[in-house]
C-alpha cells in the first residue's frame, strides 16, 4: 500500500463491470484490534460482456477464506486484485471472510478507530479495505449487516437502513442487524460502533409520513446538536419544497466524527461528519461555524437525491452528484439568508472562495477539466474544479433555462435516471431536452465545453458608443489558456448579464437593435462564439457597463473600466456584488500600483471617501459593509499579478490597512457602537452581519491604536475578549489583538486557552488563530514552530493539523514563503511525514506549492527545492507522488 501503484486511470477506457453485485450480506465481528468481516455476495455475470475471471478489489486485508456455492475455490492475487477465475455459473453466491485492523488505519479511509468507537469512510476507494468488492459506484447491492460487538465498548451500532433486529449475546456482547433496501454503490456503506448518545426528533413530511431523525455524538456533546438538528429539519422542507424531493427513509443519521478526512459524508441514511459540522453553542462556535454546518447539513442531505438516488457511472463524473449537490447547498443557504442583500452576501462569499481556491487551481500544474479525463489517485480530484467550478456550471445552466426550467429539468432527470449510475452528459442532456427552447438547448455543445476544457476563460470586452446613431456597441471575446496537457481549446458558452447606468448612476432601458421595445434594465447575454458584439440603441450619452452581474459565469473579466466607472458602479449599481467587485477593483488598482512602482502606498482621497461613504450609507446591511471593506486576500492578488513577492505583497497591503484603519478612525469607532447586538444570541444573517462589521471596526480600532500607542481600544478588546458571551464575539476581539501583536495579545491567549483547553474544536482555533496572524518579523512563523511542540498538537487528528500546518502554508503566505526558505523545509518535512500517517491529508498538504511558479526570486528556487526533496522520496503513496510529479512537470 506504501508505494501505491502509480498507474494513470483513464476515463476513455471506462467498461461496464464484467459482474454485478446484487445482494450483499456482511457480518461485522468488530474490535479496534481484529474486526472480522464475514461477506456473502449475490453476483451476476454481465451477459453483454465476454466471459471472464471476477477480479475483486481488495487493500490492506488480510484473508481467511473463500467459497464460491459452498465450495472453496482456487483464486490468485494480481496488482492488488483477488482474481478467481471464471466460475462456471451465469450467477452464484461468493463468500469471503477477512480480517483487519480498524487500530492500524491511521489513513482514515475504511474502517477505523477514532475517539474509543469505530467508524467508517468508503468515499471513493474505501470499502475495499474492508472486504473484497467490485468497489466503483456502477455495482449496486441492497445490503443486509449484522454488526457483532463488545455492549459497553459498543452500544450503539449503526448501519445504513433500518433496524430490523438486535438483541445481546454471550461474553457481553450485543447484535444488531440493518437492512437498506435501496440499492447502493459500496461508496454509501457505512458502520458505527461507539459510545454515543443522540438527539432525535420525529417529523411528518409532505406525503403524511413520519420519519425519525437522529444527531449522535459522544457523551457530553448532546447541547451542541441542536443547530445540526434545525439545518437538517430546514433542508427536508426545503427540498420538498424547491424541487418536490422528499426524504425517502423511515430513519435518518447524522453521526460526528473527531477524525476526519474531509467535511462530512453522504452515506445512505447514515451520514457520518467531522465534529466540526456538528458541534456548536453560542459559547463555542462562532458565526461562521454556524453557518458552516447549515451548508454542510444541507449539503450531504441534499445528496440522497443527487447522488444516492441517482449516482455516477464512474469517477470522472464525480461532478455529477458534487457540483450539482454544491450549487443546491448554495441555492439553500441563500433562501435561508432571506433578503436580497443577505443573497448577494452569500454569493460574495461563495465567488471570493471561488477565486482563492479553484482560480489557482486552473492556473496550476492541478489544473483539470471539470469532468477529468485521467487520475492515479482518485482522492486527489475532490477538488475546488469539481465541487465549486463545477456548481457554476450547473448555476449558469440555471441562469440560461430560468428557475422554472431549472426545476422542469430536474424532474426530468430523476425522471430518466432515478436507481441509475450515469454521466455529466446525461444531466445536462436531461437540462436541454426540458427546455428545447432554450440558449442551453440550442448551444448545448458549446456549453458542454465547460466540462470538457480546464482553465479559466478570460473574457474581453469593450463598450463603443456613437454619440450620434445613440448607440452602445458591446463587443465581447473569450480566450481560454493552455493548461497542462490541453491547448487550442474551443469557445464555451458564456452567460454575461448586464446593466448599463449612465454617468450619474441610473439605470437605463436596454433594447437591442433589432428589439421592438426595450426589455428592461438587467438581461443576460449569450456569448456562444469567439467573438460577438451586442448593439443596444437609443442610448443618448456615455455609459458605464455593469457586466457579469452577480458573478453570471466564472470567468475572469477584463473590462478596462477606469477608477472613475468604478466609482460610478461602487456607488450606484443596483447589482449589489458588481457594487462589491467595483470596490475590490478599486483596491487591487491600488494594491498593484504601488508593488509597481515599489513605493510605500499613499491611500487617495476619492477612495478613501468612497469608503467611508459606504461605511455610513444608511440602510445597507452590514455584513455587505463588512465585505466591502475587506482588501482582497493576498492569495487573490497574487493570482493577479506574476513574480510574486509574498513578502512585499505583505507590506503593502498592511500599509494600506494601515491607512484604512487611522484615516477612518472615527467611523471605525461609529461603526462598533452602531452595532453592537442586543438580546439573545442567534446566528442569524442579521445578527451575523452586525457582528461581523463590528468585529472588524474593532481589529481596525486596534490596529490604529497600536500604530500611536494609543491604550483604549486595546483595553475595550481585552475587557471584550474576557466578558463576550459568544465565540464570535471573543474569538473578533481575541483576533484584534493578535492581529496588531498588542502586547495584551500573549496574556489574552493564555486565558483562552485556560478556558478551553478540554473543547478540541475550540482548541483549533487558537492554533489557527495564531497561524493566520498577519506575519511581523517572522514571529508568526516562529511561533508555529513552537506550536508544533506543543503537547496539544499532533497529526493524527486531520483538524488540528489544518489548524496549524495548513493555515500557515495555505493562507499565510507572508509567513510561510521566507528569503531562507524555513517555511518549505517544513512543508517537505510535514509532507513526508504525514504521508507515512495519512496521505489523502498529506497529498492536499503538498498542494499548498501548487503556485510555486507564480513565485519570485529566491523564492522560486527555493520551492523547486523543497519539491524536488520530496519527489526524491522512494516512500511516497500514490497520493502525494501525483500532487509532486505534476507539481514538477514542465
Ligand atoms: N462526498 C463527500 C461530500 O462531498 C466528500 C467526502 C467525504 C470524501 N469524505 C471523503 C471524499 C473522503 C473523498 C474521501 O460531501
Ligand atoms: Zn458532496
Amino acid at each position: 500500500m506504501r508505494e501505491g501503484t502509480t498507474t494513470l486511470v483513464r476515463r476513455e477506457d471506462y467498461l461496464a463491470p464484467a459482474y454485478w453485485i446484487r445482494t450483499a450480506d456482511l457480518t461485522f465481528d468488530l474490535d479496534a484490534t481484529k474486526t472480522i468481516v464475514s461477506s456473502k455476495l449475490a453476483i451476476e455475470r454481465n451477459s453483454a460482456l465476454p466471459v471472464q475471471p471476477l477480479r475483486l478489489h481488495g487493500e490492506d486485508l488480510n484473508l481467511l477464506r473463500v467459497l464460491v456455492d459452498g465450495q472453496s475455490v482456487s483464486f490468485r492475487h494480481e496488482d492488488g486484485l483477488l482474481v478467481i477465475d471464471a466460475p462456471a455459473a451465469d450467477a452464484f453466491t461468493l463468500e469471503i471472510r477477512n480480517t483487519i485492523s480498524p487500530e492500524k488505519n491511521t489513513q482514515l479511509s475504511g474502517l477505523y478507530a477514532s475517539g474509543s468507537g469505530l467508524f467508517t469512510q468508503c468515499e471513493a476507494e474505501g470499502f475495499r479495505r474492508i472486504t473484497y468488492f467490485l468497489d466503483r459506484p456502477d455495482v449496486m447491492a441492497v445490503y443486509t449487516v449484522t454488526l457483532r460487538g463488545d455492549a459497553k465498548k459498543y452500544p450503539v451500532l449503526l448501519s445504513n437502513g433500518n433496524l430490523v433486529e438486535q438483541g445481546t449475546l454471550d461474553g457481553g456482547k450485543h447484535f444488531a442487524k440493518w437492512h437498506d433496501p435501496f440499492p447502493k454503490p459500496s461508496y454509501l456503506f457505512a458502520v458505527v460502533a461507539a459510545d454515543l448518545v443522540a438527539r432525535e426528533q420525529w417529523v411528518r413530511t409532505r406525503s403524511g409520513k413520519e420519519h425519525l431523525l437522529q444527531v449522535y455524538v459522544t457523551r457530553g456533546e448532546l447541547d451542541k446538536t441542536e443547530h445540526a438538528m434545525n439545518s437538517l429539519i430546514a433542508s427536508i422542507v426545503w427540498d420538498e419544497a424547491r424541487f418536490k424531493l422528499p426524504l425517502d427513509l423511515e430513519r435518518f443519521m447524522i453521526v460526528a466524527v473527531p477524525d476526519f478526512n474531509m467535511g462530512a459524508m453522504e452515506n445512505k441514511g447514515l451520514n457520518l461528519f467531522n465534529t466540526k459540522y456538528v458541534l456548536a453553542s453560542p459559547a463555542t462556535a462562532t458565526d461562521v461555524d454556524f453557518d458552516g454546518i447549515e451548508s454542510v447539513v444541507a449539503h450531504e442531505y441534499f445528496h440522497n437525491w443527487t447522488g444516492n438516488r441517482v449516482t455516477c457511472r464512474d469517477w470522472f463524473q464525480l461532478s455529477l452528484k458534487e457540483g450539482l449537490t454544491v450549487f443546491r447547498d448554495q441555492e439553500f443557504s441563500m433562501d435561508m439568508a432571506g433578503s436580497p442583500s443577505a443573497r448577494a452576501v452569500c454569493r460574495i462569499g461563495d465567488v471570493r472562495a471561488l477565486r482563492e481556491r479553484q482560480f489557482p487551481e486552473d492556473a496550476g500544474p492541478m489544473a483539470h477539466p471539470v469532468r477529468p479525463d485521467a487520475y492515479q489517485a482518485i482522492d486527489n480530484f475532490y477538488t475546488a474544479t469539481v465541487y465549486e467550478k463545477g456548481a457554476e456550471v450547473v448555476r449558469m445552466m440555471n441562469t440560461l433555462v430560468g428557475r422554472e426550467g431549472f426545476a422542469a429539468g430536474m424532474a426530468l432527470y430523476f425522471e430518466r435516471h432515478d436507481g441509475q449510475a450515469v454521466t455529466c452528459d446525461d444531466f445536462a442532456q436531461a437540462m436541454a431536452d426540458a427546455n428545447p427552447a432554450s440558449a442551453l438547448a440550442q448551444h448545448l455543445g458549446s456549453f458542454k465545453r465547460w466540462y470538457a476544457q480546464a482553465g479559466t476563460p478570460r473574457l474581453n470586452a469593450r463598450g463603443n458608443w456613437n454619440a450620434e446613431a445613440a448607440t452602445y456597441t458591446l463587443t465581447l471575446s473569450q480566450q481560454l489558456p493552455d493548461t497542462p496537457g490541453q491547448s487550442g481549446k474551443q469557445p464555451q458558452l458564456v452567460p454575461v448579464a448586464l446593466g448599463l447606468l449612465s454617468r450619474e448612476g441610473q439605470a437605463l432601458p436596454l433594447q437591442l437593435q433589432g428589439e421592438d421595445a426595450p426589455q428592461g434594465t438587467e438581461r443576460v447575454l449569450v456569448l456562444t462564439e469567439a467573438e460577438q458584439s451586442f448593439t443596444f440603441i437609443g442610448i443618448g450619452a456615455e455609459v458605464v457597463p455593469s457586466l457579469l452581474r452577480n458573478f453570471s459565469a466564472p470567468v475572469v473579466l477584463d473590462d478596462g473600466l477606469t477608477d472613475a466607472d468604478l466609482l460610478v458602479l461602487l456607488a450606484h449599481d443596483s447589482d449589489a456584488f458588481n457594487r462589491w467587485e467595483a470596490g475590490q477593483r478599486l483596491a487591487l488598482n491600488r494594491i498593484k500600483a504601488a508593488l509597481g512602482h515599489g513605493e510605500a502606498v499613499q491611500l487617495d482621497a476619492p477612495f478613501v471617501e468612497a469608503m467611508r461613504s459606504l461605511l455610513r450609507e444608511p440602510g445597507l446591511d452590514p455584513a455587505f459593509k463588512d465585505l466591502a471593506l475587506t482588501l482582497p486576500s493576498e492569495i487573490y492578488v497574487a493570482e493577479q499579478i506574476s513574480d510574486v513577492d509574498p513578502q512585499r505583497l505583505h507590506t503593502v497591503r498592511e500599509a494600506m490597512l494601515d491607512q484604512l484603519a487611522t484615516a477612518l478612525q472615527a467611523d471605525w469607532a461609529w461603526a462598533w457602537d452602531e452595532h453592537q447586538v442586543q438580546g439573545g444570541y442567534r446566528p442569524d444573517a442579521e445578527q451575523s452581519g452586525r457582528r461581523a462589521l463590528a468585529n472588524k471596526a474593532l481589529a481596525m480600532l486596534v490596529r490604529a491604536a497600536a500604530l500611536s500607542g494609543e491604550p483604549v481600544w486595546p483595553g475595550k478588546a481585552y475587557q471584550r475578549f474576557k466578558d463576550a458571551t459568544n465565540m464570535t464575539d471573543r474569538l473578533g476581539a481575541l483576533e484584534a489583538l493578535v492581529g496588531a501583536h498588542h502586547e495584551l495579545a500573549q496574556p489574552a491567549l493564555e486565558r483562552f486557552y485556560a478556558l478551553f483547553r478540554h473543547e478540541p474544536l475550540v482548541l483549533d482555533k487558537w492554533f489557527m488563530l495564531q497561524a493566520r496572524a498577519p506575519e511581523k518579523n517572522g514571529q508568526v512563523f516562529a511561533q508555529v514552530k513552537a506550536l508544533l511542540k506543543h503537547p496539544d498538537f499532533t497529526l493524527g487528528n486531520p483538524n488540528r493539523a489544518r489548524a496549524l500546518l495548513f493555515v500557515l502554508a495555505a493562507s499565510n503566505p507572508a509567513a510561510f514563503h521566507r528569503t531562507d526558505a524555513a517555511g518549505y523545509v517544513l512543508w517537505a518535512d510535514k509532507v513526508i511525514e504525514m504521508d507515512a500517517i495519512n496521505p489523502q491529508l498529506a497529498s492536499r498538504f503538498a498542494r499548498s506549492l501548487d503556485r510555486w511558479r507564480n513565485l519570485a526570486e529566491p523564492y522560486r528556487s527555493a520551492a523547486r527545492e523543497a519539491i524536488a526533496r520530496v519527489a526524491a522520496k522512494a516512500e511516497l503513496s500514490s497520493d502525494t507522488r501525483e500532487i509532486i510529479e505534476r507539481a514538477l512537470q514542465d
